[in-house]
């Protein structure tokens, strides 16, 4: 497969961080936080995951300002994760919203999604103890394994049916 590339914020318990380098290791990938990347390079990279907490019902800002500073990026996979302390619910709590959008007005294709609870101590929760113990745990821990697989997967079917479509242009 080509060049993977994970970048991620994780600042409130590491949740995120074990997610990142499970998916990582998995894709045989460049692990890195936003500071660490140059704009420049990152389009040497055929596929990028994008994830962290959610902080305020979005991803964490410094992620969100590196997408809004990235060239156009057509032709491009990327993947999205995070770990939050509350569910997904539809128009209500979608923190994935604004990121997903970013990255399609960036021209990237969005190949998949994996998000899971993540302990939390940010208030009112502190209030009992926080929620969410021990995770990220083994069970999403596994599941972010399954997920990886996934993407490494779809992204060698999308490249194989992108090439098709270019010899199938070039013998006509
Ligand atoms: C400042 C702050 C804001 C948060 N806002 C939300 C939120 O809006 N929705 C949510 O589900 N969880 C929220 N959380 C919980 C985190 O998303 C959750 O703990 C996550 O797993 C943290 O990931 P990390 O340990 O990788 O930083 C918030 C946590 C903090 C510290």
């Amino acid at each position: 497969m080509g060049r993977v590339m994970v970048i991620y914020v994780s600042i409130h318990h590491g949740n995120t961080e074990r997610v990142a380098k499970v998916i990582a290791k998995v894709l045989g990938a460049t692990l890195a936080k936003p500071s660490e990347v140059s704009v420049e390079t990152l389009s040497e990279y055929d596929l990028m995951g994008f994830g962290s907490g959610v902080y305020y019902g979005r991803h964490h800002k410094s992620l969100l300002d590196l997408v809004d500073k990235l060239p156009d990026m057509r032709g491009k996979r990327a993947f999205i994760f995070s770990t939050s302390g509350l569910r997904r619910i539809p128009f209500i709590h979608d923190f994935s919203k604004q990121l997903r959008k970013k990255l399609e007005e960036r021209g990237f294709e969005i190949i998949g999604e994996f998000s899971c609870r993540g302990f939390t101590t940010h208030w009112p929760f502190n209030l009992i103890g926080g929620i969410n113990k021990g995770r990220s745990n083994e069970e999403d821990l596994k599941r972010a394994e399954a997920f990886a697989r996934e993407m490494r997967n779809r992204f060698r079917r999308s490249r194989a049916c992108r090439l098709w479509l270019v010899a199938m242009g070039s013998s006509m």
